[in-house]
């Protein structure tokens, strides 16, 4: 199995530990199958009245019992220093995955479900290697020894024991498959719950609007109807095998004793019998362990796989080899028939694009909602690839660029900036961490937040509260455009950041705008056409593709799309004065 494999891959790097945890763990076995033994040899020294020897082996019983304990609590600890680094590992490696994985990747994924992979994912790990290894383990070879033992004895008790454990095993594992299977059905609609509670927490203010706190409830408790079947499907199958492999173990032991009774004074002696009877009582509880951890593999399996198999995803958006690295960027972006469709989704979203931005002019894109101007920009960041043509810095394929490169030369203030959950001075200075505050200082002005920072209690270090919650957002978004100045970016791209702006921020953004325009490329997608007027050329998209461009004035000549647009704009406008 694919599973078993990553496992014992991580596993590779602890070896010595793995090496001195199993050897512990012998140890520890063999002192525990000394217990019945000894008993067995005093009480058949005391029946030949061999007082010496009676002393000696009850030596060794005490030696065994408390070493054992000594010895088993060894193993654990041995256990803990591989289990402990392990889970770390296995969590950064999970972890780092995920970060490096595309922007598609994130587009789809569901933040509730992946976090209780990752939870669950951990637990499994933690349980598997303790069923498998520290558990399991110790149990067969247990049973191995106490066969030993009995086939000694009695032949015919070994073969009963072997009997038993045949038809044990094939029970636990017909069982366990219907467990692993109905624990799927279980795992899916536990997701789903975590995933609508996750989503209506995101959701919230949603949710007060238009007051569907009811309606929210409702799509919870529909879930869990199906939850609850699901859960009562897997628990049962709980309840087989208890009833099952508890009432085969009882008959075995059963039989296995009565064998050994029927023999006393016939070649077995009062010993045998204490001894076959120690045993046989510890291997009744032996089996129901062993059935335990066989179960709690397979509850644990589907777990572990789903954590594993964030590993498997693979990232579409691939590194260059031997990537080109640009010293000195000029900030030149040509666009060659570039097309594109979303992975996953048939429709064509950009087509036949053409098209080339000079260095440290200013470009706008406009056009209606949903024309694809955001899609452009993420293509230029190869949040994904194009479809179709190829996009060129300086001439150079960005493809051929290392990601980091590449969107280190560009920064993006997006339409709805998001913030993390920490100090206003922690999000400002995200892109830089090592920005000196004269730097941060001077971003902030020319992002127009100075002020507003400057009236909090706690200034630079308020907390935004999650996703920026506690700032409007106009002050998010100026926070967002000073992040993107602290850069010193060669590409610049407003993705309509400011739409969310009264007209005052706005005003004073453009200003700002212009002094920071000033050497760099600028990109400026906007749908308020009062915002790109000046810009050296104006791309209207319509379709997916490019229909008109140009200066302000020669594209009202033209008489066409923007035009029409512009003067619904204006129109709008003058209607509202
Ligand atoms: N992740 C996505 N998966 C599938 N389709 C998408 C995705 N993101 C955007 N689209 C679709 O692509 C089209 C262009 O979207 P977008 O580039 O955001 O438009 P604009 O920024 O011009 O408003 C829209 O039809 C939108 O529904
Ligand atoms: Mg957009």
């Amino acid at each position: 199995m694919k599973v078993v494999r990553q496992f014992l891959h991580f596993l590779k790097d602890y070896k010595l530990s793995m090496v001195m945890f199993m050897t512990v763990t012998t140890l520890s076995v063999l002192a525990e199958s000394m217990r019945p033994w000894s008993l067995k040899m005093i009480l058949d020294s005391v029946g030949v009245n061999d007082m010496n020897r009676v002393y000696w082996y009850l030596g060794l019983l005490g030696v065994s019992t408390i070493g054992g304990n000594i010895i088993n609590s060894l193993g654990y600890f041995y256990g803990d220093v591989v289990k402990i680094p392990l889970s770390k590992q296995i969590r950064e490696v999970v972890f780092k995955k995920v970060l490096d994985l595309d922007f598609a990747y994130h587009v789809d994924k569901n933040t509730g479900s992946l976090i209780s992979a990752f939870r669950r994912g951990d637990g499994a790990v933690n349980s598997i290697f303790d069923a498998v290894f520290q558990e399991i383990y110790w149990t067969i070879i247990y049973i191995g020894v106490a066969l030993w033992f009995l086939f000694q004895a009695s032949p015919s008790i070994g073969m009963a024991l072997v009997g038993l454990f045949a038809i044990n095993m094939s029970m636990i594992f017909w069982l366990i498959k219907k467990n692993l299977k109905t624990r799927v059905v279980f795992n899916k609609t536990e997701d789903e719950i975590s995933g609508i509670i996750a989503d209506t927490m995101i959701n919230y203010d949603t949710v007060k609007f238009f007051a569907a706190e009811k309606r929210e409830e409702k799509r919870l408790a529909n879930k869990f109807s199906e939850w609850t079947r699901a859960v009562w499907d897997y628990a049962n199958t709980f309840r087989m095998m208890d009833v099952g492999v508890g009432t085969v173990s009882a008959s075995g032991m059963l039989l296995m004793l009565w064998i050994a009774v029927s023999k006393l004074n016939n070649g077995l002696t009062i010993g045998d019998i204490v001894m076959i009877s120690g045993f046989v009582t510890s291997l009744h509880f032996q089996f129901f362990h062993l059935f335990s951890q066989i179960r709690n593999i397979a509850k644990h399996t589907a777990d572990l796989e789903a954590y594993f198999g964030i590993l498997d995803n693979e990232v579409c958006v691939k590194e260059a080899t031997r990537p080109r690295k640009i010293k000195k960027m000029a900030g030149k972006i040509e666009f060659q028939k570039v097309g594109f469709v979303y992975p996953k989704n048939n429709q064509k979203v950009l087509d036949d694009i053409n098209l080339v931005i000079k260095s440290g002019t200013k470009v706008a894109f406009v056009g209606r909602s949903g024309t694809g101007k955001t899609t452009l920009v993420k293509l230029l960041l190869r949040f994904y690839d194009p479809s179709k043509g190829r996009i060129l810095i300086d001439g150079v394929d960005i493809k051929k660029m290392t990601k980091s490169n590449l969107r280190s030369i560009i920064s993006v203030v997006p339409q709805e900036p998001v913030l993390f959950n920490n100090s206003i001075k922690f999000n400002l200075a995200y892109g830089k961490e090592e920005a000196t505050m004269e730097e941060i200082l001077t971003v902030a002005e020319q992002a127009n937040i100075i002020d507003f920072i400057d009236k909090l209690p706690k200034g630079w270090d308020t907390m935004v509260g999650e996703r920026g919650i506690k700032l409007s957002g106009g002050q998010k978004q100026r926070l967002a455009i000073a992040r993107a100045l602290l850069t010193n970016p060669k590409v610049l791209i407003f993705d309509e950041a400011t739409s969310n702006l009264d007209s005052e921020s706005e005003r004073m953004i453009q200003t700002a705008l212009e002094e920071v325009s000033k050497s760099r490329t600028v990109i400026i997608v906007a749908h308020r056409f009062s915002t790109v007027r000046d810009a050296d050329n104006i791309v209207v998209l319509a379709g997916g593709t490019i229909v008109e461009s140009g200066k302000h004035q020669e594209l009202l000549a033209k008489k066409g799309v923007y035009e029409k647009l512009w003067s619904i704009q204006t129109k709008g406008k003058s209607k509202k004065k």
